[in-house]
């Protein structure tokens, strides 16, 4: 998708949309008219339509008669499968956790063995443990081998090649604990476990993170809130190795002279794009207690001497000037519209003309994918974000001055989407 508004049309778009009906127009309102009641009556016809569809899909007759009939019981047993996932997501997780806090995905990846040899492994009373064991079977998170044996299944042997897999598992039952209420949740908008987990996000809803006010990064490393900030900083450059794929595959950097990456943790994608683009220049940005960790990552790096890393709030503190590519990585679905609109316009006004800005990160579909729902609740849990859809986010763009936005195809679209707007 591309979208291309010429300086100052979207104004217009606007003040058309809103513009009062004259008097010469009125034969165009009563034709409008005429459509809307025309839409209604044919909306009413198809929502009754539908109800009696609805009705009959629901009925008990139905349900055995598309479970006899050859042609309709693979229909019967896709929508069953569908409700059962639905049913079984929280338990089917449980199974994973337990798998990987007591260490049997490990175990079988380094050498596959007998039920006997396995139970020794796992340091749980052992009634009930071929439960565990025949539901890691089910999952795929183990398998059967020769001779009695089990070995590391098929989607377990992702959970133990990506560090960042591991760890949002240990994350998401951090989550998850908050989900035991969604509707006081949904209610409060606050979630206590997730809440204590990101601290930015805390401060966020006490007041705010004011960088003059945050302790001296040196002198506070033994603090609770540096745990906490050094906690999240290591799952972010834990996970962040997917995005970062996605986001080089489709982008080509050489163009750009200097970068600034907002948001940078511990600067695992600048670091990426400074060993791919040996000529371009770096500004990393994030709040201070992050880029002390940044800098500790970072410091022993050959590219080290090519970035300046920049301490302070983003909603705070100017931002550095003199680059021509700003990214915002899994850093706007943090934040609510106001915050993110003001840092759109912020980095539209820091940018030269033609400069660009790069923003990836999972985003919602229009339709509403499967894994949607996941990300709505993490957000909400965390105090302030929200998952938007490319739209959204394009109109944001647009409304920051931004005249030129495209959705890039990447591969794997799941971990995140990929978004350029230029500046006029
Ligand atoms: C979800 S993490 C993403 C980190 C990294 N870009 C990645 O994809 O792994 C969001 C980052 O934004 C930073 N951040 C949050 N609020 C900020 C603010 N007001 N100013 C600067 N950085 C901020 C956080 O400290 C954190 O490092």
């Amino acid at each position: 998708m591309r979208i291309n508004v010429p300086q100052g049309a979207e104004q217009e778009m606007a003040l058309a949309s809103s513009a009062p009906i004259s008097a010469g127009r009125t034969n165009v309102g009563r034709a409008n008219a005429r459509d809307t009641s025309a839409q209604v009556a044919l909306d009413s016809y198809s929502e009754r339509f539908r109800k009696s569809v609805d009705r009959l899909m629901a009925s008990p007759v139905f349900y055995r008669f598309s479970v006899n009939n050859i042609f309709t019981r693979w229909f019967a047993k896709y929508r069953t499968q569908q409700v059962f996932d639905l049913m079984t997501g929280f338990v089917n997780f449980q199974v994973l956790l337990t798998c990987v806090r007591y260490g049997i995905l490990e175990r079988l990846y380094e050498n596959p063995c007998n039920y006997e040899e396995l139970i020794q492994h796992i340091q749980l009373p052992k009634d009930n443990l071929d439960r565990l064991i025949l539901s890691a079977l089910s999952l795929g998170l183990i398998e059967s081998r020769s001779r009695n044996r089990f070995g590391i299944g098929p989607l377990g042997l992702p959970v133990i090649s990506y560090p960042g897999i591991s760890a949002m598992v240990e994350h998401n039952a951090v989550l998850y604990a908050d989900m035991l209420d969604t509707a006081k949740l949904l209610q409060s908008g606050k979630a206590s476990q997730m809440n204590e987990y990101w601290p930015y996000a805390k401060y966020a809803m006490d007041g705010d993170i004011n960088s003059g006010a945050v302790v001296d990064a040196q002198n506070a490393v033994e603090s609770e809130k540096e745990k906490q900030f050094a906690k999240y900083s290591d799952l972010m450059s834990n996970s962040q190795n997917f995005v970062i794929d996605e986001i080089t595959s489709v982008y080509d950097f050489s163009k750009h002279t200097k970068m600034l990456d907002i948001g940078c943790g511990k600067g695992r994608f600048v670091s990426t794009v400074a060993q791919m683009y040996p000529e371009l220049e770096f500004a990393a940005m994030d709040l201070p207690e992050v880029i002390a960790l940044t800098r500790q990552n970072l410091l022993d790096q050959p590219f080290y001497k090519r970035i300046n890393l920049v301490a302070g709030s983003f909603k705070l503190d100017p931002l550095p000037s003199t680059v021509d590519l700003v990214t915002l990585v899994r850093v706007a679905h943090d934040h609510s519209d106001e915050v993110v609109q003001m840092l759109l316009k912020k980095i539209h006004h820091a940018l030269p003309p033609k400069g660009t800005l790069l923003l990836a990160e999972p985003m919602a579909s229009a339709k509403g994918a499967k894994h949607d729902p996941y990300f709505h609740f993490y957000l909400l849990a965390m105090g302030e974000g929200r998952l938007r859809t490319p739209e959204q986010l394009t109109q944001m763009m647009l409304e920051a001055g931004f005249i030129q936005i495209e959705v890039l195809s990447n591969p794997m679209s799941m971990h995140s989407k990929v978004l350029i707007a230029k500046k006029y």
